[in-house]
């Protein structure tokens, strides 16, 4: 059996969690066939996925070969170096500027700030792109209506990100079969994901990246961090003392690690009634001036709690692609404000 004829077998194995075979994505890096035996070397970033592709390849070749020997052998891209934020690494030199959404606590709007934020610079002409680095939990395709796409590459094997409402998306929730498929992955999994989802993507030129980060402080915040020479940062907080307290911790994070922080978004900071317009703090206010205060940060707006904004976010139609100029202002000026604080305003 000959290299090619192996080669063609192997376009039956598909590079887990992908739609995509590993000859198309250029893992082979060698077949050495010989009388009873067959030597493979496979190329990849995410050793993870290794012994699901050994298998895979292993049951394919198993009736023309006596030996099957898999070798994985590490791809030659610059490792994760934990613990070097002060020089990060440029994963995303396609972008003349990354912003980091995040907060310590969950639900609490980071994504709804990231999806909108993201829209509201387009609208302002700039070309942007944003990372869902919520990797277990990845709702931006749902938000920007793109939750039914699916991942197209292009003639380079780049990936290719969704478009909606003028910006890039990226997101794990594009490359699962459904929009709820649960991914069980290991830190280290997901961390290979996203440095593929900045390297092996055909952003093109961006004047922002913005990055939806996951709920806490953990390796995916840290390693966004030591991976990307971060512009700034968002800090979401809803008006809970609770909450206040996680969002102290991803300042404290931030601030350990180097990363400037641009600001703090206070959101669902009152509720407004649909019908009576009153206002009511539900839960309670000034978390986010307090935050703001404590730690000598910007305060960059507060978002009130309202059903219109849920509701359209839901449905895929971010609150800035809507006709209702309040929920618009919100964001804008966000916006504005943390264009301001980067020095572009
Ligand atoms: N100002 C708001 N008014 C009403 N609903 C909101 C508001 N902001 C966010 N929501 C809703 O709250 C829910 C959680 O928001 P979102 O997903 O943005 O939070 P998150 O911090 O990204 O959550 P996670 O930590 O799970 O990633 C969503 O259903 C969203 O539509
Ligand atoms: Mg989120």
């Amino acid at each position: 059996m000959n290299k090619r004829f192996i080669e063609k077998k192997l376009k039956e194995v598909l590079y887990p969690g992908l739609d995509k075979d590993i000859v198309s994505l250029k893992c082979i890096k060698k077949i050495e066939p010989s009388v009873d035996k067959v030597r493979i070397e496979i190329n990849i970033s995410n050793e993870s996925v290794f012994e699901q592709i050994e298998t895979q390849i292993s049951k394919l070749l198993e009736n023309d070969f006596k030996f099957i020997d898999i070798a994985f052998v590490a791809n030659q891209k610059p490792s994760i170096n934990y613990g070097n934020t002060k020089k990060p690494n440029n994963r995303a030199p396609f972008a003349k500027n990354i912003i980091a959404v995040t907060s310590g606590k969950g639900g609490v709007g980071k994504s709804t700030v990231s999806v909108n934020l993201s829209v509201s610079l387009a609208q302002m002409g700039y070309k942007v792109g944003l990372l869902d680095a919520d990797v277990y939990g990845p709702n931006t395709p749902r938000m920007l209506g793109l939750q039914d796409e699916k991942l197209q590459w292009n003639d380079e094997d780049k990936m290719l990100p969704c478009e909606n409402y003028g910006i890039k998306l990226m997101s794990v929730g594009l490359t699962t079969p459904k929009s709820d498929t649960p991914l069980v992955w290991r830190s280290s999994v997901a961390i290979s994901a996203l440095i593929q989802f900045l390297e092996d993507v055909a952003w093109g030129e961006l004047d922002f990246l913005v990055i939806d980060m996951p709920p806490g402080t953990g390796d995916i915040q840290l390693t966004m961090a030591q991976e990307l020479p971060l512009t700034t940062s968002v800090i979401v907080t809803t008006p809970q003392a609770i909450s206040t307290d996680d969002v102290s911790r991803a300042v404290m994070m931030f601030k350990d690690i180097g990363v400037p922080i641009g600001g703090i978004v206070e959101n669902m900071s009152c509720f407004i009634a649909p019908d009576t317009g009153a206002k009511y703090d539900i839960f309670g206010s000034g978390g986010g001036e307090i935050i703001s205060q404590r730690y000598s940060i910007p305060f960059l707006g507060s978002i009130p709690l309202t059903m219109a904004i849920r509701e359209t976010s839901d449905a895929g139609k971010p609150a800035v692609v809507t006709d209702d100029k309040a929920q618009k202002s919100y964001y804008k000026n966000i916006a504005q404000n943390l264009l301001a604080q980067i020095g572009i305003l």
